[in-house]
């Protein structure tokens, strides 16, 4: 008999490891990447009287949990969506409050995060970012770039069809031919083309939308949708949303 594979051996499994195995995933066909559409933050808290700004806080929380369940779960890649590139939609207060609170968030957690091996990146048109928040990522980028685990990448200033404009032009900057403008050129000037595509997107708070995130990436993605808003969501949504990757048969545009 073949010897265990050493992820599903009991005896080395972590806690959250040994949650999901218990919930019936199989820790052999993980997701690779997994992208979030972190939604619900507003509801949350205006459905408790509360304002907008506190359930973002509260989704904060969320994430480091997420983040480290991640990691603990053996995910090599987590991708959220923190930040729109319409994010000057919101009234002023909450988009500067929403901003200050990436910009605390990337720079108080950055020491735990490096002491566990995650790699930080951004994705979205990092330039237009305020000052101290674009420093804040590149520090965070520039600290824990030779780190080997997690790959966590914060999409701030991020929008799909943006992101595909600007590969466009970086391609044509270059001098590329329209013979030369394949899915594969194309695919090489995304912001990260060194990520894989996510192979399951999840959404919170119930939308069925993919709200212009990774539009290009998530072209083969299983799409999971949990009724959990952001501040709500944890290892148990986590998981049911796994089962749901791996009770799929992923097509690939084949039969
Ligand atoms: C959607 O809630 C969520 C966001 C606008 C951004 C996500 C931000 C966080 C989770 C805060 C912490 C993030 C980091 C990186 C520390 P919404 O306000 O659109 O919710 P609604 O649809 O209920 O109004």
């Amino acid at each position: 008999m073949a010897a265990p594979h050493p992820a599903t051996n009991e005896s080395v499994l972590n806690d959250v490891q040994r949650q999901a195995v218990e919930a019936g995933v199989s820790l052999d066909a993980l997701p690779q990447h997994v992208a979030i559409i972190m939604d619900g933050n507003g509801r949350w808290a205006t459905s408790r009287g509360l304002p907008r700004l506190l359930g973002h806080r509260e989704g904060y929380r969320s994430l480091r949990t997420v983040i480290k369940d991640a990691y603990d779960l053996g995910l090599k890649y987590l991708t959220v969506y923190a930040l729109t590139a319409e994010t000057w939609r919101r009234p002023d207060d909450e988009d500067e409050g929403l901003m200050k609170l990436i910009e605390k968030a990337t720079r108080d957690e950055l020491r735990v995060m490096h002491q566990n091996n995650v790699k930080v990146r951004a994705a979205g048109r990092i330039h237009e970012v305020p000052e101290s928040l674009r420093q804040a990522l590149e520090d965070g980028i520039e600290t824990t770039k030779d780190n080997t685990g997690l790959v966590f990448t914060l999409a701030v200033y991020y929008g799909g069809r943006a992101e595909i404009v600007d590969a466009v032009r970086a391609l044509v900057q270059e001098g590329a031919t329209p013979e030369a403008i394949t899915e594969d050129a194309l695919r090489a000037h995304l912001y990260n083309s060194d990520i894989p595509d996510p192979d399951l997107m999840i959404r919170t708070a119930g939308e069925m939308r993919w709200s212009n995130f990774l539009i290009w990436q998530s072209a083969y993605a299983e799409l999971a949708v949990t009724e959990a808003t952001w501040p709500e969501f944890r290892l148990e949504h986590m998981i049911e949303a796994i089962k749901q990757f791996q009770s799929r048969k992923r097509k690939f545009g084949g039969l």
